[in-house]
This record gives C-alpha cells, sequence and structure tokens, in this order.
C-alpha cells in the first residue's frame, strides 16, 4: 500500500494525533520517500493474521451481511457480535444461517454470539464486570455494548489487534480495504497503545436522482468542529486535524482496547478521543506504561467511498446529540464551549431551550475481567455461541 507520510501531529500529554494520511495505493512495492510510506503486502499480511474483526449487528439486510464477511482478508478471525431480533422474525437465525454457509464455502474461520444470550450475561455477572447490564439482567442494547463482547472474544483467542466493521456496508471492496487500512496503520505505529481511525474519501448520496460524492457526513463535520476547539481550548492551538470523530470504523492494539473506557449510544467513537484526552492530556495517569510509550493515533483517509445503509433524520439527529453531549460533559470542556455546543444543539432542534443534553453512560475498561473465568462460563451456558472453525 502507498500512503502518505502525516505531514502534522497534534501533541497533546502523551498523545499524539496525526493528521489525515491519504492512501493513494492500494497495492505497492517497497519505496524510499520521506512524504510517502509504502507498505508491502508482507508487512500487512503479518498484521492481519493477529487482527480480529468485529462485526456489531443489528436488524440489517442479510445480503449487506453476507458481503462483509466475503470481504474480510482470508486470514482475520471474523466475530459477529448480533443484537438482531429473534421474535416473531428471527434475523438472527437468518445470520447463523448465512454464517455457515459463508464458512461450508470458504472455511474462514467466524465466531458469532447473540448480545441478548443469558449466558453471555451470567459469564459477566461471573467476572464482577456488571456495567454493560441492563435492569433486568441481560446485556443492554447497543454497539458499544456488542464492541465489547467482540474485544474480549478477541482477547481471550490472545489477538493482538481489534478492528470494528458495520455490517450495514454495500461496498464489500470497500470493507476488504479498511481492514487493510488499519493493518497499514499498525505498520505505521511505533508505540503498542495506537488507534487507526477511517475517514472516508466520499460519502455518495443520491441527490436530484444523481450521484453526488459528498466530502463530509452531517454529524462528523459538527462533532470533529467542536473536539478541535476543546483540543485547542488546551494546546491554545487552533488546529482542525481530528477529522474522524465519528469514525465507526477503526481499530486497536489489544493494549490500548483493554483500558480504553466505552461510551453507550452513539457517542462511542467521539467518547474514545475524549477519554484518552482526559486520561494521557494529564500528567498522573494510572496508565504509566500507557503514557510512557505515547499513545498514537492515525487518520487514514480511504481510497474508496462509504456507502451504508441511511437511517433517516432521527437517527442522525440521534447520533448529533449522543456525539456533542460526551463533549459537553467532558471535563476539559469549559463554559464557553459549552455554551457554543448547547447553541449548536438548539440550532439543529435536537435540544429544547433550557435543557442540557443527557451524560452518556460510561463503561469502565476491561483490563480486569478474569478472561478464561468469562469464557469457561460462556463455553457452558451460552446458547447461541457457535464457532465456526
Ligand atoms: N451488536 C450490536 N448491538 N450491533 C448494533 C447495535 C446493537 O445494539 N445497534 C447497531 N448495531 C450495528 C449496526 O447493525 C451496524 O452494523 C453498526 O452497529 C452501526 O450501525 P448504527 O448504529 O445504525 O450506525 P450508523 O450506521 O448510522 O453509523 C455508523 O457510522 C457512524 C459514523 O458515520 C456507526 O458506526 C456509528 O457508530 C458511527 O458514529
Amino acid at each position: 500500500m502507498l500512503i502518505e507520510a502525516p505531514r502534522h501531529a497534534e501533541m497533546f500529554g502523551s498523545i499524539r494525533i496525526y493528521d489525515v494520511q491519504k492512501v493513494l495505493k492500494l497495492e505497492s512495492k517497497e519505496f524510499e520517500s520521506l512524504l510517502l510510506h509504502s507498505i508491502d503486502r508482507e508487512q500487512i499480511e503479518g498484521i492481519l493474521d493477529k487482527l480480529a474483526v468485529i462485526i456489531p449487528i443489528k436488524n440489517e439486510k442479510i445480503n449487506l451481511l453476507d458481503g462483509v464477511l466475503r470481504a474480510i482478508p482470508d486470514n482475520c478471525l471474523i466475530i459477529v457480535v448480533s443484537n438482531s431480533s429473534r421474535m416473531k422474525r428471527d434475523v438472527f437465525k437468518m445470520e447463523e444461517d448465512t454464517i455457515t454457509r459463508f464458512h461450508n464455502l470458504t472455511k474462514h474461520p467466524a465466531y458469532l454470539i447473540h448480545q441478548k444470550d443469558p449466558g453471555l450475561a451470567l459469564a459477566f455477572k461471573e467476572v464482577e464486570y456488571t456495567y454493560v447490564l441492563d435492569e433486568n439482567g441481560f446485556v443492554r442494547h447497543g454497539k458499544a455494548e456488542g464492541m465489547i463482547i467482540g474485544i474480549l472474544l478477541a482477547k481471550y483467542l490472545g489477538k493482538k489487534f481489534v478492528g470494528f466493521i458495520d455490517a450495514d456496508n454495500y461496498i464489500p471492496g470497500a470493507v476488504n480495504e479498511y481492514v487493510k487500512d488499519f493493518a497499514a496503520g499498525f505498520c505505521m505505529s511505533e508505540s503498542p497503545y495506537s488507534m487507526i481511525r477511517l475517514h472516508w474519501k466520499h460519502k455518495p448520496k443520491i441527490v436530484r436522482s444523481r450521484l453526488y460524492f459528498r466530502k463530509w457526513g452531517r454529524v462528523s463535520e459538527i462533532t470533529n468542529k467542536y473536539l478541535n476547539i476543546l483540543l485547542a481550548n488546551h494546546t491554545g492551538f487552533e488546529t482542525d486535524t481530528i477529522k474522524t470523530g465519528n469514525a465507526g470504523e477503526h481499530a486497536m492494539t489489544m493494549e490500548l482496547a483493554n483500558i480504553m473506557k466505552y461510551s453507550t449510544g452513539y457517542s462511542i467513537e467521539p467518547h474514545q478521543l475524549i477519554y484518552l484526552l482526559e486520561e494521557f492530556g494529564k500528567r498522573d495517569t494510572k496508565y504509566t506504561d500507557a503514557a510512557n510509550a505515547g499513545i498514537e493515533i492515525f487518520q487514514i483517509e480511504t481510497l474508496n467511498p462509504h456507502l451504508h445503509e441511511e437511517k433517516g433524520e432521527k437517527h442522525i439527529k440521534d447520533m448529533l446529540l449522543d456525539s456533542l453531549s460526551t463533549i459537553y460533559h467532558s471535563e476539559l470542556c469549559n463554559d464557553y464551549l459549552k455554551s457554543k455546543i448547547l447553541e449548536e444543539l438548539r440550532v439543529n432542534n435536537v435540544l429544547e431551550q433550557n435543557h442540557v443534553p443527557k451524560k452518556n453512560l460510561i463503561i469502565p475498561p476491561v483490563n480486569d475481567v478474569d478472561i478464561k473465568k468469562f469464557m469457561k462460563v460462556l463455553e457452558e451456558y451460552s446458547e447461541t455461541f457457535v464457532k465456526f472453525e
């Protein structure tokens, strides 16, 4: 792969956020240049062997899941965490059938589990990690909760990297690129605590019967603006470096995934940045190894456009509210920024006058989970866990 070298990095405490790096060519030989990184196929393959791709899914079109599965490079383990309906129309069963057919045809290893599996809830209780459970004792609804389940399975299997790919992607070729972009990011990183966040080259929309290649998603543009203001308030330098505030497609080293706090709802991706800025922007973090090694955040602009399922205006508004709420409630957010966020939410009709956004629920890191015990209980009591090996 041929990818731009970052021209600039924003530094805050022990965090380094690199400027967006464009993918210039998907395949490339070794190449000497100060302005470009060339990453050969073997290097990428070396990372893919150690990467688990986690696919959170809830009631998506089954053809889209099928396309996403087929696009994952051969050597990556696939972990599908579903929260799909099991009522009248058993969507979960359709997903299981799809993965079974895919596995029989390709022998690609994959794990599948349903988020509401009682055995899963029991495993969380047994290891005393109950932050993901609802008032009925089941795992809560939510993509973040699904991601955490995937991380724990990958951790048990000794995977070094975890990448997240949404199941509602229309372009399998793009998915294949995303996973390789994750690997390219890890090839460039020098710290064991690194994160790769993808920025779409374009998000195509149909406008007056024509395809229009939009550069920015509506929510991401606003989230990025306020994340950058928050950062500038603390460094004293205005910046536009953050361009991946809402990056659904992202990846982390297991070291970083282990110490990450997760926010529920649509705030999970912006909150990852907020958490890292809060925890590693200060001097007295309890994660001294991570602070000494440094936290690296890469933002990679894909070559492929991103075409996913459109979920309507309410979905966009919820995403905006959750994203800005996570910035609003950050300990790094000052009164001026809070007032600007409230203004933005009101202009966009997502918050009533005199209201403040609700604080998102924050889930603590998974590093203390006794993973062997978790898996032992899960394997014994799960009703939906399937290993396609
Ligand atoms: N396991 C699980 N549990 N998966 C879920 C759940 C859940 O409760 N809810 C949604 N998902 C899955 C969806 O099926 C999809 O694969 C993925 O999570 C993201 O879907 P949505 O939450 O519907 O979000 P989106 O597709 O509109 O937005 C995506 O991109 C945004 C940035 O553009 C998400 O990745 C967002 O998190 C991201 O901010």
